[in-house]
């Protein structure tokens, strides 16, 4: 299969490209920094980089799998958090992945098959007080998810929201991550499953 990764230079992304390519899969591996994603490239010849910004590039093709999941985590509270921070979150959770998705579910659709796998979080689930402008942009790309599984009902199209808990990535570098908390590799082994067993609907991991 020919699969897209988005976010791959680092954390879950980089750690769901390796486990498809380990698999066999071609892996399309989209990030802004060039030198992580040929280090990832030099490990595994099935992966190739492709340096892109998503808040301004385009990105497009025909794949088997995309998986949409690069994002950016800034904790704070709504009322606390800039708007120029939030509208840069907002610009990379929500609107890169509707440019993605307008763009690259066309040709799936056309060919009747094919898989969206979009990383979410449980942060969508539960109030947590220091990511409330986070859980908002998370809450928001939930609704897009629920959007393109009703868009793609009877097209041959799966798509599955993957929302994983805290996992341990940069996303915890100002702060202290919680003493529980997932391996990137083990919502990688879910993204995996996901598509080896054509699940779909919303699948949470947690690391309790
Ligand atoms: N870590 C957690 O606790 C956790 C929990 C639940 C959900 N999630 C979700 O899981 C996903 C991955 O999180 P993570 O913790 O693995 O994040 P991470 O370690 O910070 O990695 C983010 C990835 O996104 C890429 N990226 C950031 N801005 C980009 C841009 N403008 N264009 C292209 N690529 C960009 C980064 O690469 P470059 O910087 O090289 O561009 C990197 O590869 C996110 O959607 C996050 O919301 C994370």
């Amino acid at each position: 299969m020919h699969i897209l990764v988005t976010g791959a230079s680092r954390g879950i992304g980089r750690a769901c490209a390796r486990r498809f390519a380990r698999e066999g899969h071609r892996v399309a591996a989209v990030a802004r920094t060039a030198e992580q994603l040929r280090d990832l490239a030099a490990e595994a010849p099935l992966i190739e980089p492709w340096v892109a910004d998503l808040r301004s590039d385009t990105v497009t093709g025909h794949f088997d799998v995309v998986v949409l999941n690069a994002g950016q985590y800034t904790p704070g509270r709504l009322i606390d958090v800039a708007s120029d921070v939030f509208a840069d979150m907002w610009e990379l959770n929500v609107l890169a992945n509707h440019r993605l998705a307008r763009r690259l579910l066309p040709p799936m659709i056309e060919r009747k098959r094919g898989h969206l796998v979009v990383i979410g979080s449980t942060a969508t689930d539960a109030a947590m007080p220091h990511m409330t402008a986070y859980a908002a942009t998370k809450k928001a790309l939930r609704g897009l998810w629920e959007g393109w599984a009703q868009d793609l009902e009877g097209t041959g199209v799966r798509t599955t929201l993957v929302a994983p808990g805290a996992t341990l990535t940069d996303s915890w570098k100002h702060e202290t991550p919680p003493a529980r908390i997932l391996a990137p590799e083990a919502v990688a082994d879910l993204v995996y499953r996901v598509i080896a067993e054509g699940l779909t609907g919303r699948r949470v991991i947690r690391a309790d």
